[in-house]
């Protein structure tokens, strides 16, 4: 395993360690990374743009063996959506670790691969919520300080939750770009270890043992499904996914309103998106990671973008039928198939991601998601949902 805690004085070159080797520009437009404090010194050492570094499906598998004994193997079972959508649908419900999501396993990783000093200083980052959750748990539990700088638009109950924890509790910001330079500031000057909650090496690994945990769960995978938001989970699953079963076609889905990986794509690097209010405020990143992008594009087969209402109705389904109550960005997956935009699967097996969880799906039968858009279209179209306090209201005529 590569020690990062080595950056920035000797940056790694993780670059060409998975043998595709596309360049990308260093001058990029706007970016949440070039908004100035002012201090040409305050950056995240372990996200360049003009050093995008890979990880490998190595530290993928030393991360799942580092943080086993933290971590719930959370079951991946057949839904009780199969039997209605005429497939065989498995849903991984990461939402069961202690804090409600997958993040616990990139923060665990990323804190217990610091150098005994960097623990006892401590580490801080931005989030607008799973993240700061999860490493503010995984501090707590194993010594380690945790500051947390959320945005005034984080979820008040993740917040509150945060400083239960023991943890540093800092809102400020408007956004998360603005949450990310104050955290990058306040690092720098008390000597905190910046752990950038999508695209720390450290993070894409610890979350890439959630695919581990997926093939070792559901043998025979055909596709799997996966919510992205700065694209560390997809980096880190497809990565796992695409070196053991490289036939797995590995689909990633996104909100209309936060479509930024979609961005990225076209751009040929990570660039700065207008994002608007989402259900999925998990997925609400303005830009995905360097390392992440540099990660994940080469193994994404297909990037869908989502209507919000579809994840509205997702959310609801998900209820109904699993008795499970998921964040939007988790329930984004199915979102996708509901809404008929993964059709080419059929017959075939996928996963879908719900609440940083997966769910695997095979149709058996043709039917399935135009048959239930018809059936259900009507009667959630008008469905509005209140979290933390907003109100979301899906509209008839976007859908
Ligand atoms: C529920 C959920 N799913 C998926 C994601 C996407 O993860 P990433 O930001 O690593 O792409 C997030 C991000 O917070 C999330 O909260």
């Amino acid at each position: 395993m590569r020690d990062l805690n080595k950056l920035p004085s000797q940056p790694l070159n993780l670059f060409a360690s998975n043998g595709v080797n596309k360049s990308y520009s260093s001058t990029s437009n706007i970016s949440v990374s070039s908004i100035s404090t002012g201090d040409e010194s305050v950056f995240d050492p372990y996200c360049v743009e003009g050093n995008p570094q890979k990880i490998t499906c190595e530290d993928v598998t030393s991360a799942a063996f580092k943080i086993k004994s933290g971590i719930i193997n959370t079951p991946c079972a057949r839904s009780r959506l199969s039997d209605s959508m005429g497939m065989e649908l498995y849903l991984k419900k990461d939402f069961l670790q202690t804090t409600g999501s997958f993040k616990e396993r990139g923060a665990r990783y990323a804190l217990l691969m610091l150098s005994d000093e960097q623990k006892r200083n401590g580490v801080i980052s931005a989030s607008l919520g799973n993240h700061a959750l999860a490493l503010c748990y995984h501090g707590a539990k194993l010594g380690i300080p945790v500051t947390v700088v959320m945005p005034a638009v984080a979820p008040i109950m993740k917040i509150a939750a945060c400083k239960q924890h023991g943890a540093t509790v800092v809102v400020q910001g408007s956004d998360m770009g603005e949450a990310k330079q104050n955290a990058m500031q306040i690092g720098k000057e008390k000597g905190l270890v910046y752990i950038n909650g999508y695209d720390h090496p450290h993070i894409m690994a610890g979350q890439g043992t959630l695919g581990l945990e997926v093939v070792e769960q559901v043998p025979d995978i055909d596709a799997v499904v996966v919510p992205v938001g700065g694209g560390g989970l997809i980096a880190g699953v497809a990565l796992a996914i695409k070196t053991l079963h490289p036939h797995v076609k590995v689909i990633g889905v996104e909100s209309h309103r936060c479509a930024s990986f979609t961005a990225a794509r076209a751009a040929g690097r990570p660039t700065y998106t207008p994002i608007e209010s989402t259900l999925a405020d998990g997925l609400a990143v303005p830009m995905v990671g360097y390392n992440a992008f540099v990660t994940a594009d080469p193994l994404i087969d297909k990037l869908v973008v989502v209507k919000e209402e579809w994840i509205a109705i997702a959310i609801l389904k998900l209820v109904e039928n699993e008795k499970c109550i998921v964040e939007g960005a988790g329930a984004t997956g199915l979102a996708a198939i509901l809404a008929g935009q993964l059709d080419e699967l059929k017959g075939k097996r996928k996963m879908v991601g719900i609440r940083q969880g997966v769910a695997i799906l095979e149709k058996q039968r043709s039917m399935g998601v135009v048959v239930l858009r018809q059936s259900f279209h009507p009667e959630f179209a008008r469905h509005s949902v209140v979290v933390s306090g907003r109100r979301y209201v899906t509209t008839r005529n976007e859908v």
